[in-house]
């Protein structure tokens, strides 16, 4: 029998601890922790995105500022912006949503935010810290995958993981968190030649590609658990629908777990977001 992973209990049952901390922290050390989240233009998902974080926030009594800027923002502009986020003590976590419009350079733009207020853990310096395993701030996709992977499976130690998809957001910190549980990692692409035969021999299969189910039944292998970052909107008999990079339905019956999408990594990554913001406040005032 297959297990489907209940990312929106994990995320609530997440959110709940957070926010007895949260209140902890304002009793004990009258320390509210805050974000600032800067949203450039109008992109639609964007906007659901920032404002489901946003509502998040209010849950857990963490503080959000909004910064909505329009379409035409300069790069100068935003990094004077995040100059001045950088430079309040009142706002611990920064957060600019991406995709950025074309006229900014986001590595400009994730370069710019200071790494102890990098609640995305973008900035290379977070990223590098990783990379030698002396992990600060995170990039909440991967770790909310991660977290979810461990409750499952427990000691992840000596598994294969093959991690599908190579960008910096996901795919490369997913490998980077899957190696320093000491996973066999393999990261597969769209030059990988025989990439269904490599993903066949998954223990645990991370499909972060943005393209609406690529993976299907005889890319898994029986038992395999698999994490489904995808978030793709289609059309269904006219219906607009979300679905993930894995064919749910057609690789369900052969896997031991799965993450359903909607209602599994997405709500996991907004809840690390907001346990980052924790960590980043507590950090900044050293407690
Ligand atoms: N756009 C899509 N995913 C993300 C994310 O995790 N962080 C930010 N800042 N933008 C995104």
């Amino acid at each position: 029998m297959s297990k489907v992973i209940d990312g929106k209990q994990f995320a609530d049952n997440l959110c709940e601890k957070l926010k007895a901390e949260v209140a902890l922290l304002q009793e004990q050390h009258d320390l509210s922790p805050c974000i600032a989240v800067v949203l450039v233009g109008e992109d639609p998902a964007s906007q659901v995105y920032v404002r489901n974080k946003v509502r998040r926030c209010e849950q857990l009594g963490i503080h959000s500022v909004e910064h909505r800027l329009s379409a035409e923002t300069t790069e100068a502009e935003l990094l004077t912006l995040i100059d001045q986020l950088n430079n309040d003590d009142a706002i611990h976590g920064i957060l600019v949503q991406l995709p950025v419009p074309d006229q900014i350079n986001d590595k400009a733009v994730l370069a710019a935010i200071s790494p102890k207020k990098d609640v995305d853990g973008f900035h290379i310096e977070n990223v590098g810290a990783m990379a030698v395993g002396e992990n600060q701030m995170v990039p909440c996709t991967p770790l909310g995958s991660l977290m979810m992977l461990q409750d499952h499976l427990g000691d992840l130690s000596g598994k294969h993981a093959v991690v599908i998809g190579r960008s910096n957001i996901v795919g490369k910190p997913m490998a980077t968190l899957l190696l320093q549980q000491s996973c066999t990692v393999t990261i597969v692409h769209s030059r990988t030649v025989n990439i269904e035969s490599i993903c066949r021999q998954a223990d645990i299969l991370v499909a972060a590609v943005g393209i609406p189910n690529f993976v299907t039944a005889d890319w898994v292998k029986e038992g395999a658990v698999v994490i489904d970052v995808g978030i793709n909107r289609i059309e269904v008999d006219g219906k607009s629908r979300l679905v993930g990079d894995v064919d749910f339905d057609d690789v369900q019956e052969k896997v031991s777990a799965i993450t359903p999408v909607p209602g599994g990594v997405g709500p996991m990554t907004i809840a690390c977001l907001m346990y980052n913001t924790v960590a980043a406040a507590k950090m900044q005032n050293n407690i």
